[in-house]
């Protein structure tokens, strides 16, 4: 790689060892002030305990260590300023230390990519300066780092010579950490607790900006981790087929920063913290089979996470809105579907309404991940924008999206003929709905029982406060 210095770059092989030799500070650590978030207006100077003081830096406080990622303009991202700020609306008397490696970031990728390591002893060594000279517990130290950020925590955290508090990864880079041993990239070794926020692990040739694999005690897949909503990402997969991984677009940008945009959430909006849930792939948890708190199966989004620190890469999953506050309500709908006859499998599209005791949300579309058969019960998860509060009635809608098919006709017009309506009807008596964010259970049943038509809305009302204890154990699907 080329080093780059003033007066000129040098190229070595071994970039590490260049830096180590020369001893060239490739980090510098700016205490940001409440009041002036966007400035770097005093640093602390490893060695010269004086700069502690002279920045005021409170020993008895929690420091955070901001780390930026991978740069092309060499100048802090926006969210730089927007982190650093909420932050200190969470926690007034804290440190916020802005970790500026943007020399050694601002290189090729791959180049930034190797320095991530250097930067990360410097960054070891500084903490170790910190604890002698000030006698902080290290738990009160926890790193925040962005895309190839997370990685400088990483070696920051294992390089130091006690384990600090706790690591936060934010969609910490995938091309050159994805399927490296733990000592080379971010892992659950490198701290107490180290939790990760993944939201763009897709790219394409199956190379992904963020980081695919788990690499934390706990591991948070927002909307799967891969699209988030809002961000346009078709556009961004097009121009990445175009013109390389590292084209790096809004689109593409809006997903990997989401991770970012997701922690500010939490640390702002923490009456709405957002909740993620254990589960042991995407699919399964799009079809709502996830929703359990129980075992700490569930957690907080972001700062207010609980340290589950016995286990290690545990994966988790949860949708968000589109902008801030991210969190949504999370349901489970069980829905059995028979008929007197057996039915080919279907493909309808299947509309539910929610009523509760603080709003609505009406004509949500309930995704199928495959198709209805007949006298089978199926899971759907449904998502809610806002709070509708305690569930009251729910409206349920069928159509047939081949609705004018030869043999529906034929159905339709024997039906008729012989007045027998619901012969081949799919029926739907009960939906037993598990309320994510409440953990409420509940039974809904056909409001009228006569008039139950799947053509038609049909309502249901609460019918039980509870899922019966011999259906909850069927076995789950
Ligand atoms: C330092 O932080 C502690 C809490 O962590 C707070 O009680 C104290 O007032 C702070 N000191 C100063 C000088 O702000
Ligand atoms: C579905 O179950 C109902 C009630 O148990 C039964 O009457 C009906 O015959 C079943 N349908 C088929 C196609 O087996
Ligand atoms: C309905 O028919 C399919 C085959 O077409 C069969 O696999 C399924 O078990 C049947 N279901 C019922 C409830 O009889
Ligand atoms: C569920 O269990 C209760 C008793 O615990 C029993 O009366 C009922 O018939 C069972 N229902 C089904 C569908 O097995």
């Amino acid at each position: 790689g080329y080093l780059c210095k003033p007066g000129g770059c040098v190229w070595t092989k071994n970039i590490n060892a260049l830096y180590e030799i020369l001893s060239i500070t490739v980090a510098k650590f700016s205490l940001r002030k409440p009041s002036h978030p966007d400035d770097d207006l005093c640093y602390i100077v490893p060695g010269k305990p004086d700069s502690l003081a002279a920045c005021t830096f409170n020993s008895t406080s929690k420091t955070f260590l901001v780390i930026h990622g991978w740069t092309l303009s060499g100048m802090f991202e926006s969210w730089v300023a927007k982190l650093v700020s909420a932050l200190y609306d969470r926690e007034q008397t804290a440190n916020v230390i802005v970790v500026d490696w943007l020399t050694s970031a601002q290189n090729h990728y791959v180049v930034a990519a190797q320095n991530t390591k250097t930067v990360g002893r410097e960054i070891a060594r500084f903490i170790d300066w910190i604890e002698e000279t000030t006698n902080m517990p290290l738990e009160n130290i926890h790193l925040i780092g962005y895309s190839l950020g997370a990685h400088v925590a990483g070696f920051a955290g294992s390089h130091a010579t006690n384990k600090v508090g706790r690591i936060t990864g934010l969609d910490p880079a995938g091309p050159d950490f994805e399927g490296e041993h733990a000592h080379r990239r971010l892992s659950p070794d490198d701290a107490h607790f180290v939790d990760v926020l993944h939201t763009f692990t897709r790219g394409s040739l199956g190379l992904s900006i963020g980081i695919q694999q788990p690499v934390g005690h706990v591991d948070i897949y927002p909307n799967g981790g891969s699209f988030q909503p809002g961000c346009n990402l078709r556009g961004a997969l097009e121009k990445i087929a175009n013109f390389g991984l590292f084209a790096i677009t809004d689109a593409v940008k809006c997903e990997h920063e989401r991770s970012v945009h997701l922690f500010i959430d939490s640390l702002l909006n923490e009456q709405e913290a957002a909740k993620a849930y254990r589960c042991g792939n995407n699919d399964m948890f799009d079809r709502g089979i996830c929703l359990s708190c129980r075992k700490s199966r569930c957690n907080a989004v972001g700062y207010d996470i609980s340290k589950v620190r016995k286990a290690r890469n545990v994966q988790m999953y949860t949708k968000t809105r589109a902008s801030m506050p991210f969190r949504v309500y999370h349901y489970q709908l069980k829905i059995h579907f028979s008929s007197k006859v057996n039915r080919s499998e279907l493909e309808p599209s299947l509309t539910v309404s929610l009523y509760g005791t603080k709003g609505e949300a009406e004509n949500l579309e309930l995704k199928l991940k495959e198709k209805i058969a007949t006298n089978k019960t199926h899971s759907f998860l449904l998502v809610t924008e806002k709070d509708i509060g305690d569930l009251l009635m729910l409206k349920f809608k069928w159509e047939e999206t081949n609705g004018w098919s030869a043999s529906n006709m034929l159905k339709m017009v024997s039906s008729w003929w012989s007045g027998d309506s619901d012969s081949g009807d799919m029926e739907v008596h009960k939906i037993r709905i598990r309320a994510g964010e409440t953990q409420q259970k509940m039974v809904f049943c056909v409001k009228d029982p006569e008039a139950q038509k799947l053509t038609q809305e049909v309502t249901f009302v609460k019918c039980k406060d509870t899922w019966r204890t011999n259906l909850t154990q069927t076995p789950k699907r």
